[in-house]
């Protein structure tokens, strides 16, 4: 079985969709870490940004591995680096780049051909996998996931402000919801979810009670 969860950023997708596979006893696939790989690598390459081919090739010959909660590039722990502010900045890059997409999803196939999985970022009950037995969009207000990723970073240590955390997010929401293939959208057959006000394990019950009743 395939779960997708989609859904703008800040809305506590990559946790909800952890634990959520985890409570089904199914794989659990981050693709926004995917993304996040392929503009590590190239970072690292000092690759020339406007080259799309580089970055397409990057993307094609991405030696990517899930060990647990962990992420492997070349079986080097990049979990934390991917997440950078810097990382983060430079996404649209790999998001954008149609080579770097099509090796993305025949990426995220492969890696759910053989076992249940929940599966999480913009486009996968769109795009990815249009035939997914149970679709999630998950999403809060703006304000709401900025509150959230400010608690979360300042809890890490760094110094953040709501405003500066809601003007990034508002960029890269609208960079998302601007593209034309993979961009954010819910699937037409979707069960929306907006989780201002519900506390985490609410979340992640709702969904699997969602989940349990398609299975
Ligand atoms: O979910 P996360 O914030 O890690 O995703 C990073 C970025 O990767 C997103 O802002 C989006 O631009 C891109 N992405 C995508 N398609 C996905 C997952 C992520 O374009 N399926």
């Amino acid at each position: 079985m395939i779960v997708t969860i989609d859904g703008p950023a800040g809305a506590g997708k990559s946790t909800v969709a952890r634990m959520l596979a985890e409570k089904l006893n199914f794989d659990f696939l981050d693709t926004g870490a995917m993304y996040r790989c392929v503009v590590y690598q190239g970072n690292r390459q000092k690759i020339d940004w406007s080259d799309e081919n580089a970055l397409g090739k990057i993307a094609r010959q991405l030696d990517l591995e899930f060990d647990g909660a962990a992420v492997l590039v070349a079986g080097e722990d990049v979990s934390s680096a991917i997440r950078s502010a810097e990382i983060t900045a430079l996404i649209h890059y790999a998001a954008d780049n149609l080579q770097v997409r099509e090796a993305m999803v025949r990426l995220q196939r492969k890696l759910a051909s053989e076992d249940d999985v929940v599966t999480e970022g913009r486009d996968q009950g769109t795009l990815a996998f249009p035939d997914a037995q149970c679709k999630i969009f998950l999403s809060a207000s703006a304000e709401e996931r900025a509150r959230r990723r400010t608690e979360q970073m300042r809890q890490a240590g760094k110094e953040v402000t709501v405003e500066e955390i809601l003007e990034q997010q508002n960029l890269r929401d609208q960079q998302d919801e601007a593209r034309e293939v993979g961009g954010l959208k819910a699937a037409d057959d979707a069960l929306h979810v907006v989780t201002d006000g519900m506390r985490l394990f609410e979340v992640v019950e709702h969904l699997e009670r969602l989940v349990r009743i398609r299975m």
